[in-house]
């Protein structure tokens, strides 16, 4: 069986070898980009000698022919530009599942001669909420979503925290039956000092593209809730200063109009006690 396999496996190499000497493909680009709706192209390079007649070029998408793929092949066209020797595989409309590992194949017959790898990804994206209000010694937390698998680091206070260290906590963030690992940030305690910009960064493991987002983070005054509460009292207070001022004032405004009442009396009783004196005397 060994023998078998090794004869056959001779037995191509040598047909390769007389039947194409210098096939060579190529990716023009090994990381491709693409936006939702819109179409993407694939490219690859055939190189092979004059003499030779053109490959067959076959594209797959993670290890299945494209045209096999359901939701892909009606969108999918391959051609073949034969003045540049480029096979250029189109895909229409693209969609979130159109991502993926695609190669180029250079076939002879069924035999694969030489293939170069594309990877096809929509471009990476990572989100937090814009705009997030804590309270003082509350627990400050924010959770970032890639739109693709990706690494995740925070920076807070112009430090990067990739990992659980001193007052900062780094958790999976679960959403959508997807994990992504160290993409929730939090603070146990959150301080006034903690104000501020906390920036989520993504980078994609494999080419190391990176996407970033950052989250306005305001702390409030832990007594925050008791200032209305105190603010109504005062009100009360002052109401309540501004009356009794008032009924002072009035209480004694109508103490001096008594006094003045009684002032011609008080003039009188001497007279009358004068008159009474002067009765008395009489
Ligand atoms: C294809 O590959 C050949 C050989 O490496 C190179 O000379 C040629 O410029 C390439 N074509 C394109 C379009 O990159
Ligand atoms: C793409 O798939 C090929 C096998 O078809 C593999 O060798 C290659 O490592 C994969 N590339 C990536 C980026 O996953
Ligand atoms: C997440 O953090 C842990 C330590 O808390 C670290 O070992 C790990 O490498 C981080 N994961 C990623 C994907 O960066
Ligand atoms: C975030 O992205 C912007 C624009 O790409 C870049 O200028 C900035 O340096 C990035 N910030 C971090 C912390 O990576």
């Amino acid at each position: 069986m060994k023998n078998l396999v090794l004869c056959v496996t001779f037995n191509v190499l040598f047909f390769i070898d007389t039947a194409y000497s210098t096939v060579q493909i190529q990716a023009i680009d090994r990381n491709i980009h693409y936006l939702p709706r819109e179409n993407f192209k694939l490219v690859c390079n055939v190189t092979y000698s004059k003499d030779d007649p053109t490959p067959e070029v076959r594209w797959m998408r993670d290890g299945t022919a494209v045209t096999a793929v359901d939701g892909l092949k009606a969108r999918a066209k391959v051609r073949w530009d034969s003045h540049n020797h480029l096979s250029i595989l189109t895909v229409e409309g693209a969609k979130d599942e159109d991502a993926g590992n695609y190669s180029c194949i250079a076939f002879d017959k069924d035999v694969e001669l030489m293939r170069d790898n594309v990877r096809a990804a929509r471009p990476l994206t990572v989100k937090t909420a814009r705009n997030l209000n804590f309270v003082e010694e509350e627990k400050l937390r924010i959770t970032c979503k890639p739109n693709r698998e990706a690494s995740i680091y925070w920076v807070f206070q112009g430090e990067e925290y990739r990992e659980s260290r001193d007052r900062v906590i780094l958790e999976d963030n679960v959403e959508d039956d997807e994990t992504h690992p160290n993409a929730t940030f939090v603070i146990e305690k959150a301080q006034r000092s903690d104000r501020g910009q906390i920036t989520c960064v993504g980078t994609d493991p494999i080419t190391g593209e990176t996407a970033n987002f950052s989250c306005m983070v305001r702390i409030k005054d832990k007594y925050a809730p008791l200032w209305p509460f105190l603010g109504i009292c005062a009100e009360v207070i002052v109401l309540c200063a501004i009356i009794i001022i008032y009924e002072k004032k009035r209480n004694k405004t109508e103490l001096e109009e008594s006094d003045t009442d009684q002032s011609p009396d008080q003039k009188n009783t001497p007279d009358h006690g004068k008159g009474t004196k002067v009765r008395h005397r009489q």
